[in-house]
């Protein structure tokens, strides 16, 4: 067993340290300790036993199979309860059960049996003093064993020590500071734009599918989604929220929009928790083309989950675009992609939607993932191009067909084509019976029949596109932070939990990133858990540099939301040129709600809303 630890251990290393840190400092030592001197102790009488001489029992024997086992245990339990970063506090508890371990198992083993005892009445002094020197060793071990875990798991929740990580940049300046309520967004569109209002009311609603099925939901206005906000490159936004009847509060943030931070909507962060009739306006211009989505960020793990969310699509103003996107024979739609137990709906409609579209017309699907997992997303029926991702353009999209989309939670992907004269599918999770159908002769239904989708490859954004100039050179970078993303028992909000943590620590004992206006910043976000975490951060899109080592070939990737897979390392980077504190997390929201959640700081920001209204925890109660 050990050899096979240790064999898939160096496999496992060439993932890079992080996958291996504990096992190679600590379980791998431990684990070879222990065997090397259940060998040298048991070996021999083991051995010995085989060829005929004696039972091969004796109590060390035993005692160090058994810790040999025990070590082999807890190399496991420490991978699975703490993983990175090994800390010494982990090292003390372990190597301290370890030894309770081995103590108890002696105690055991050696205790008298008691009736070999009542017949050597004649030893009994000497057997007594035996018994008490044992005692006196099981009672220090104890000691010992009790003492250092008291004192591990004590270090261990400690509050970090520093609560901001530099990432190789400078520390914090004495810089005046600048507080996140004053970086509001502008009060005027551009010149020629207009300025779009809008109220959302947050309310509790019932709210009916078409398939007949209710749903008691949290929305924006009685309706879920919530409703469409549409501008045109320059206009200014202008939204006030209210919340009617949701008691944990709202907010409204602008998933992928880079808003000034007084506008992101963190609660604890940038505003206070939107409380039952109270209000907030937010207001920001719309300088950002692309598709979008508004949500709550308060307790966003029911709230999103429940309906509140919306769509934000901002058009080029440029003329010649703004009129092909007027043409009265374009389809533009915007689908947000949402379940609702179990239910998948497509802008809000379970089932099957069909929609007439006369062969030729330009066609751009908007879809927008806003659950907490990644959907799977087929077009079938015609070639398209993916022209955007996350809002922003991909440099020369090629045609593609009978490929499969991954859509990470949080993310969008523009999909254009021109309309054939045979029917287009789109298939969400390989459900061939929902989804929407594009039908070329009105709305006569066609039994066009769809191939099973599930055996689609997945198409590789890494290598889609053309490459193109990047607005900077990685090796500039000014900071580098590593994200290892786990699981494991951490503090999170101040109470102990199995958590989704970011370094071994959860939210909001995770240091602040401290970036300064002008860096260039990149990410390194290593998944050592078995789940996917789409890494998502506010405020500033981040260019994909690699994927496990392998680079990015394809058109510039700029997302505001990626899927780290199990066993994944991404780089990415961007310039820091958005001041503000911005949350930095995974957007599969109950993760984020279990920990796996920091945020980016610029030097010299503050806000005064911290510990208010739903604490700092931007997505806590
Ligand atoms: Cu769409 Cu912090 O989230
Ligand atoms: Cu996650």
């Amino acid at each position: 067993m050990t050899l096979v630890r240790v064999v898939s251990v160096a496999m496992l290393a060439g993932r890079g340290w992080w996958f291996v840190q504990e096992k190679v400092l600590l379980g791998l030592p431990m684990l070879g300790a222990a065997a090397a001197a259940a060998v040298l102790l048991a070996g021999p009488r083991l051995l010995a036993a085989r060829r005929g001489r004696g039972d091969g029992r004796s109590a060390g024997a035993v005692v160090s199979v058994l810790t040999a086992g025990y070590a082999a245990l807890a190399g496991l339990v420490v991978t699975f309860l703490v993983g990175y970063p090994l800390t010494p506090s982990t090292a003390l508890i372990t190597i301290s059960l370890v030894c309770a371990g081995a103590l108890l198992t002696a105690r055991a083993v050696t205790a008298p049996a008691r009736n070999t005892a009542d017949a050597d009445l004649v030893q009994a002094p000497k057997a007594r003093r035996a018994i008490s020197r044992r005692r006196l060793i099981a009672w220090t071990g104890g000691a010992f064993v009790v003492t250092a875990t008291g004192a591990g798991t004590g270090l261990s929740f400690l509050p970090a020590a520093e609560s901001v990580t530099l990432g190789g940049g400078r520390g914090r300046s004495s810089r005046a500071a600048l507080s996140v309520a004053h970086l509001r967004g502008a009060s005027s569109p551009a010149p020629g734009g207009t300025v779009r209002r809008h109220v959302l009311t947050a309310k509790k609603a019932t709210v009916r599918l078409p398939s007949g099925r209710e749903i008691d939901a949290w929305t924006y206005n009685g309706e879920v989604p919530g409703p469409a906000i549409t501008a045109n490159q320059g206009d200014l936004i202008e939204v006030r929220l209210r919340n009617a009847d949701i008691s944990d509060g709202v907010t409204l943030h602008w998933h992928g929009y880079d808003v000034p931070c007084g506008e992101d909507g963190a609660p604890g962060v940038t505003q206070m928790t939107v409380r039952p009739g109270e209000n907030f306006v937010y207001r920001f211009r719309a300088d950002q083309v692309g598709t979008y989505w508004y949500h709550t960020h308060h307790a966003s793990h029911l709230g999103v989950h429940k309906g509140l969310y919306g769509t934000l699509v901002v058009r080029p103003r440029d003329a010649r675009r703004a009129d092909e996107h007027a043409a009265a024979e374009h389809l533009d739609l915007t689908l947000p992609v949402h379940t609702f137990n179990g239910t998948v709906t497509i802008a809000g409609r379970d089932g099957q939607t069909a929609r007439p579209t006369p062969p030729g017309t330009p066609t751009r699907l908007r879809l927008i993932n806003t659950d907490s997992d990644p959907h799977r997303i087929v077009l079938a029926g015609t070639p398209f191009r993916v022209a955007a991702v996350d809002g922003r353009d991909l440099n020369q999209p090629g045609e593609v067909s009978n490929v499969g989309l991954h859509l990470p939670a949080g993310g969008r992907y523009d999909l254009v084509f021109l309309m054939p004269d045979t029917p287009v599918a789109l298939v969400v999770d390989d459900d061939r019976n929902g989804g929407l159908r594009l039908r070329p002769h009105g709305d006569v239904p066609d039994d066009a029949h769809i191939e099973d989708t599930s055996d689609l490859p997945e198409l590789d954004l890494l290598r889609y596109g053309v490459p193109a100039a990047v607005p900077f050179d990685i090796r500039d970078a000014d900071r580098h932070f590593t994200m290892v993303l786990d699981r494991g028992v951490a503090l999170v909000d101040g109470q102990p939990t199995y958590a989704h943590t970011v370094n071994g620590r959860g939210h909001p004992s995770i240091p602040d990133q401290l970036v300064v206006d002008g860096d260039l910043v990149r990410f390194t976000v290593v998944n050592r858990s078995l789940e996917t975490h789409p890494w998502h951060l506010h405020g500033h899109p981040v260019l994909v540099l690699s994927r496990d080592g392998t680079r990015s070939t394809g058109s510039p990737l700029w997302v505001d939301t990626f899927d780290v897979r199990p066993g994944e390392t991404w780089e990415v980077a961007f310039r820091a040129t958005n001041p503000g504190i911005w949350m930095n997390h995974c957007h599969n929201l109950p993760h984020a709600h279990q920990g796996m959640m920091l945020r980016l700081h610029y030097d010299g920001v503050t806000t005064p809303f911290a510990g208010a209204h739903g604490g700092s925890a931007g997505h806590g109660h």
